[in-house]
């Protein structure tokens, strides 16, 4: 199970401050379970590991099973934000780090409809066209553009490839149960299609078919996920100075109070590098709004501790970190002894390569402590499915508490709409004429 260690941070910080943002993180674990608080209709997340979910599993599994029959190897997974940053991060943490080089058997899937890049777009057509691809289309609301865009592109290259009969097959779609264009579509067009439940918010949805149809594409075990998650919605659930959800939500806010406004996600193995960039959406997008919100940033350890290293050592002092240790690698790697020693290195013959990676990990905390920066330790016994489910749980739930000590809605994220709308005037949709005039005046 996932450990906290907070005697790095909370050494920062006096009792009473200690006191002070316990009480009020036990208060927001009250607001959260009372289901009472600011955007209460999203609270979907909160039980789902605990929900019997056994014929969602069965349709992720059954179609899993027919693209293997078909003989898919490659799946576009289509989204943006919280639809598909959880997946990807699941995926590259518990994948060879060389898969795409590697090759070999069963699905790859890669991730597209995040961006707007024509070149982007015009390699994976690349690669599309070389494989036997089946595309999951990713959205709540079925009408975000960049996703629209590159499903768009993949669904004409599809039908031109396979048919629109073969495509059909070829095809999932996951959206909202009522409303939105994707929703139509998949009616129109006779898709297989899975719900994001109206009370889960997109980063937030790692846990339904969001998350787990990619994963679960890719030939990862998602019911392990789910398991790993459940133990920390058990856990997570005590109202209790101890639970790790409500310490992690209680420290990270009596940090800011004491002016530590930065929270860097630091990890020591480079699988773990997309798991920083679903943490920063699920905190940057739940708590930056109404001018309040601390700011997240993830580095990968110990590659930046050589470009972001001399900053977080030594430049302004606003910053805190939190640190996912890995306690044991899933491989084994020794360091082999050089009969010449030029590198001065043969202290370490025979020393597993993890040994280095940890002393690294503590010597970089006592650094880091020493020159003003707290250290917040969330510690997981290795990289695997069970693993990356308690995670995910454990930041939502973290996430939703810390939001109501910030005093914001954690489940909203109005401030996503303002380029939108710029971008719809400049590209000259109707009904934007004004603000486009009005927005090209200013460029
Ligand atoms: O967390 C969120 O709600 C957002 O990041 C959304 O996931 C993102 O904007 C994509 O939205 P949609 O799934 O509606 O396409």
């Amino acid at each position: 199970m996932i450990k906290i260690d907070l005697k790095a941070a909370s050494s920062f910080l006096t009792d009473a401050q200690m006191k002070e943002f316990t009480g009020k993180a036990l208060a927001a674990y009250d607001t959260l379970e009372s289901g009472k608080g600011l955007g209460n209709d999203f609270l979907g997340w909160d039980h789902l590991p605990s929900e019997d979910r056994s014929q969602i599993y069965d349709s992720i599994d059954e179609i899993c099973g027919k693209w293997r029959d078909l003989g898919v190897d490659l799946v576009v997974s289509v989204g943006i934000g919280g639809s598909y940053l959880g997946a990807q991060a699941a995926i590259e943490a518990l994948s060879h780090s060389f898969a795409a080089q590697m090759g070999g058997k069963g699905i790859q899937v890669v991730f597209a409809g995040n961006n707007l890049s024509q070149d982007y777009i015009c390699d994976l057509m690349d690669l599309v066209e070389k494989r036997s691809a089946a595309v999951i289309v990713i959205s709540k609301s079925g009408t975000t553009t960049e996703p629209a865009i590159a499903f768009r592109i993949l669904k004409q290259s599809l039908e031109a490839k396979y048919g629109k009969k073969e495509s059909r097959n070829r095809i999932a779609v996951v959206t909202d149960a009522h409303r939105g264009a994707l929703k139509s579509l998949s009616e129109q067009e006779g898709y297989r299609s899975f719900v994001i439940p109206d009370n889960v918010g997109g980063r937030f949805s790692v846990l339904t078919p969001v998350g787990l149809l990619p994963i679960a594409a890719a030939g990862f075990d998602y019911r392990a996920i789910m398991k790993g998650a459940l133990e920390m919605e058990n856990v997570c659930s005590e109202r209790s100075e101890d639970n790790p959800a409500v310490e992690y939500a209680a420290i990270r806010n009596a940090l800011q109070s004491i002016g530590k406004q930065v929270e860097i996600l630091v990890n020591f193995e480079p699988r773990l590098r997309y798991f920083g960039e679903w943490w920063k959406q699920l905190f940057g997008e739940s708590e930056g709004k109404d001018h309040k919100g601390i700011f997240p940033a993830a580095v990968n350890f110990t590659t930046d501790l050589h470009s972001m290293g001399q900053y977080i050592q030594d430049g302004q002092r606003f910053i805190f970190e939190t640190v996912i240790a890995v306690e044991n690698s899933c491989r084994s790697m020794k360091i082999c002894n050089d009969p010449q020693n030029l590198d001065g290195l043969n202290f370490l013959n025979d020393k597993e390569m993890n040994e280095c990676n940890r002393m690294a990990r503590l010597g970089t905390k006592l650094a880091h402590v020493d020159g003003g920066v707290p250290n917040v330790c969330v510690e997981i016994p290795e990289i695997d499915e069970y693993s990356i489910g308690e995670l995910f749980y454990f930041f939502e739930k973290s996430c939703g508490m810390s939001g109501y000590i910030l005093g914001v809605n954690p489940f909203n994220q109005p401030g996503v709409e303002a380029y939108k709308k710029n971008m719809f005037a400049l590209l000259g949709k109707p009904g934007y004429e004004e603000a486009a005039s009005a927005l090209k005046e200013r460029l």
